[in-house]
C-alpha cells in the first residue's frame, strides 16, 4: 500500500505497523495523519527522544549466569579499552575457551564506567560483505538517517572520530560445514586488513574483535593495536563448571554423587580449562559414569573423548593448513613430551627448508593449535591433549 498524497512508502508503513525498526519523526507523523488524524503527540513517548540507545546490546548473547575466573584477563582488557585507549583489540583463542562471554563481561564493565558515548555489539560473519557490515553499523549508529550506500568507509571513520564508540565484533564460526573454508579465510584476511588500516587513522573509538585466529602482522601497528590470547580457565574455575554440571538438577540426577577433587582437577587439566569442553564432558560423565570423574578418567587414560563440537572446531582450524603445517602437528602429536625448537629443526618434514619453520610455528600458535613455552634459553612446543587426539586420529 502506498499513499500518494502523503507519500508513505510500503517500507515505512511496515516499520510503523510492526514497530521493529526505527522510523523518522516525519514519517511517524505522516502515518498518524493518514490513520484518521491520530494525535501523534499522544502516541509518542515524549520521554524517549528519537535517539538510538546508547548501549546497543540487542545482538549480544545472554551473559553466562555462572561465570567463573577471568579476573586478570578482564583487568587487562579494561585497561586497554578504558585507560590506554587502544583503537583495535584482538581477543583470540581456541573455540569454546570463553572469548564471547568475556567480551560480554567487558561490555558490562564498560557500561558501568560510562566513558563511552556509544556501545555496539555486532556478530561478525566473514561471508558478509564488508560494505553490508558497515552499512548495518552506520544504520545502528544513526538510525534516523536514510540508508547510507556510498562512501561507507569514510562515513564510518567519521563516526569513529565524532563520538567515542566501543564496537565489539564477535566472530561467528569461521567456517560452517559445507562452506569453502579457503574463501572464508580470504575474507577473514580482508576484514583484518581493513581493521588494521582503520587503526592507523586518528579516531577516539575502540573496536574489539573476538577470533579463533590471531591476525598476522599486528606488529606493524603495535602502537594502536593490542592482542590478548585467552587461555584455559584456572583449575578452580574449571572445577566449579564441572561441579555445576554434575550437581545440576535435571531428569536424571546422578546417584551417589561423590566429589573427587583430585580427579576433577586432572579432568580440568586434560581439557585445557576449556569451559565448553568441560561442560560437554561433564554432561557425559553425569549421564554415563554416574557423575564419577575418577571412573571416566580411568577408562580414558589412554585415549580421550573429544566432544563433537570441539571436533568441528578442530576440523575447521586444520582444513586449510598446508602440508608442512600438518606435518609439524603430526610430529608433535606422536611425541608425548614437549619438543624443543632444536629437535624440530633436526626433524624437518621432507622438502621443508629450515627457514620456513618459524613461520609455520607462528601460524600454528596464532590458531592456538600448539602451546609454546620458554624454559631458560630454550623454546618448547607441545599440543593440548584434545588437539593431540584429533591430530592422531584425523591427520596421521
Ligand atoms: N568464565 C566462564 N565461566 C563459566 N562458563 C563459561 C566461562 N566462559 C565461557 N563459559 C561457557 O563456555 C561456553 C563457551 O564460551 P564462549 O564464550 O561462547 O566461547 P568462545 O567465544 O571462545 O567460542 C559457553 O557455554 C559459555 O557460557
Ligand atoms: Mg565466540
Amino acid at each position: 500500500m502506498v499513499d500518494s498524497e502523503l507519500s508513505i512508502s510500503e517500507k515505512t508503513w511496515r516499520r510503523f505497523v510492526y514497530a521493529d525498526r526505527p522510523i523518522t519523526d516525519e514519517n511517524f507523523k505522516k502515518c498518524c495523519k493518514f490513520l484518521d488524524d491520530l494525535n501523534w503527540e499522544e502516541i509518542a513517548d515524549s520521554s524517549q527522544p528519537s535517539q538510538p540507545s546508547k548501549y546497543d546490546w540487542n545482538s549480544a548473547p545472554s551473559p553466562e549466569p555462572d561465570f567463573y575466573g577471568r579476573d586478570e584477563d578482564l583487568k587487562t582488557l579494561e585497561k586497554w579499552v578504558l585507560d590506554e585507549r587502544y583503537r583495535l583489540i584482538i581477543l583470540y583463542g581456541f573455540g569454546g575457551i570463553g572469548k564471547t562471554q568475556l567480551a560480554v563481561k567487558l561490555g558490562e564493565q564498560v557500561e558501568k564506567e560510562n566513558k563511552f558515548d556509544r556501545f555496539i555489539w555486532q556478530k561478525l560473519s566473514y561471508t558478509t560483505p564488508k560494505d553490508v557490515l558497515l552499512s548495518e553499523l552506520l544504520y545502528r549508529l544513526s538510525p534516523n538517517t536514510d540508508q547510507i550506500t556510498s562512501d561507507l568507509e569514510k562515513r564510518f571513520l567519521e563516526e569513529l572520530k565524532r563520538q567515542r564508540i566501543l564496537i565489539i565484533l564477535d566472530e561467528h564460526e569461521l567456517s560452517q560445514k559445507g562452506e569453502d573454508s579457503n574463501s572464508n579465510r580470504d575474507s577473514y584476511k580482508y576484514y583484518c586488513d581493513f581493521l588494521r588500516q582503520l587503526s592507523l587513522e586518528r579516531h577516539k573509538s575502540c573496536i574489539l574483535l573476538t577470533t579463533r585466529e590471531k591476525p598476522n602482522n599486528l606488529e606493524t601497528v603495535a602502537s594502536f593495536v593490542k592482542a590478548h590470547e585467552l587461555k584455559g580457565l584456572d583449575v578452580d574455575a574449571g572445577c566449579k563448571i564441572v561441579a555445576d554440571i554434575l550437581s545440576s538438577d535435571d531428569n536424571e540426577p546422578p546417584k551417589n554423587l561423590t566429589s573427587d577433587e583430585k580427579a576433577r582437577k586432572v579432568l580440568v587439566g586434560r581439557y585445557g580449562g576449556n569451559p565448553l569442553a568441560l561442560k560437554l564432558v561433564a554432561g557425559l560423565i553425569k549421564k554415563q559414569f554416574h557423575g564419577n570423574e575418577g571412573k571416566f578418567l580411568n577408562r580414558n587414560d589412554i585415549s580421550m573423548v573429544v566432544p563433537d563440537e570441539i571436533e568441528t572446531i578442530l576440523t575447521s582450524l586444520t582444513e586449510a593448513l598446508d602440508p608442512f603445517e600438518k606435518n609439524i602437528l603430526c610430529y608433535l602429536a606422536k611425541v608425548s613430551d614437549s619438543v624443543s625448537n632444536d629437535e624440530l629443526y633436526e626433524n624437518l618434514p621432507t622438502g621443508m627448508h629450515g627457514s620456513k619453520l618459524p613461520i609455520v610455528l607462528r601460524d600454528l600458535t596464532r590458531r592456538s593449535l600448539i602451546i609454546t613455552v620458554s624454559e631458560g634459553n630454550k623454546v618448547f612446543h607441545t599440543l593440548q591433549p584434545m588437539v593431540r587426539k584429533f591430530v592422531l586420529r584425523q591427520l596421521t
